[in-house]
């Protein structure tokens, strides 16, 4: 079934778990991520960036979710991801989706409180959910969302008690050492920002680059306030790695890649789920 993430994420960030928000851009992540859910009986959420409208609209996007997601027993969440753009925004709350997220991490904080202000009166008044960024997250290899030009600012905990209390937002995404890819070094999480973000806001935060943070620090982060943890370029290159061995390994019918594509997808989605899960 699908749902607005409200629900599923407040019930997460009481009980001290994560519910994994990966990333979809094509009809093997979405299936992959929505088995994933379906086999270990744990709501997901469906992220589709707005970097991948090239892929799929916003439209699609919303009837190949629902198609699949009827049919599950867990919860689904379809999600926009980091979007900067307010018109693609209203758009996706028009499509159908059950939350957005506004980024507005680029711009000087009273703009980013503004419109994301804005936001939410539109998607509340629609019974969609929000989340919102402050301060911003470097790059590792291989992110296709970060850029290497991308600078690290971690996020101050009064702005940030000054944002949610503003903007009423249902979720925060905060910065806190993690990096949009692969970590070049072991990660260095500000447990201590976390947890005061935390003990100011009392609202369900948000760790973007899940890819590679150990188990040890995801089971903090949760006992800190996160409550969903954002997954994309562990799929990516997971995926495309076993797709080479396959090809190199025989020449397969077009819709046999397709059905392995959708099982690597699954297996990267299921080993975050057992990570972040209801314990
Ligand atoms: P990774 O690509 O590092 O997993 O981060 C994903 C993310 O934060 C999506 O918003």
């Amino acid at each position: 079934m699908l749902v607005n993430f409200k629900d599923i994420l407040n019930e997460a960030y009481v009980n001290h778990y994560a519910i994994g928000s990966f990333n979809g851009y094509n009809y093997e992540t979405f299936k992959g991520i929505i088995e994933a859910g379906s086999e270990t009986k744990t709501p997901v959420i469906l992220a589709f960036g707005a970097k991948y409208l090239k892929n799929m609209s916003l439209e699609t996007a919303y009837a190949i979710s629902k198609s699949l997601g009827e049919t599950s027993e867990t919860p689904i969440c379809l999600h926009l991801d980091h979007c900067s753009d307010l018109d693609t925004v209203f758009r996706a709350i028009r499509a159908g989706f059950g939350s957005v997220m506004y980024d507005g991490s680029a711009l000087p904080f009273e703009e980013n409180v503004k419109n994301t202000k804005l936001v939410c009166d539109m998607a509340h008044a629609c019974g969609v959910s929000v989340e919102a960024e402050l301060g911003s997250l470097a790059a590792g290899e291989g992110s296709h969302e970060g850029m290497a030009s991308d600078v690290e600012v971690y996020t101050q905990p009064m702005l940030a008690k000054e944002f949610a209390d503003v903007t009423h937002v249902d979720a925060l995404a905060v910065s806190i050492g993690t990096v949009h890819g692969l970590y070049k070094a072991k990660p260095n999480i500000r447990f201590d920002i976390l947890e005061t973000i935390n003990n100011l806001l009392s609202i369900p935060l948000v760790l973007h680059g899940g890819s590679g943070v150990p188990e040890k620090d995801i089971l903090l982060s949760t006992a800190k306030g996160i409550a969903k943890i954002n997954v994309n370029t562990e799929i990516s290159v997971y995926a495309v790695d076993k797709t080479t061995e396959l090809l190199r390994s025989k020449q397969p019918h077009f819709s046999e890649v397709s059905l392995h594509q959708v099982n690597y997808v699954k297996e990267i989605v299921k080993k975050y789920i057992s990570f972040f899960g209801q314990r």
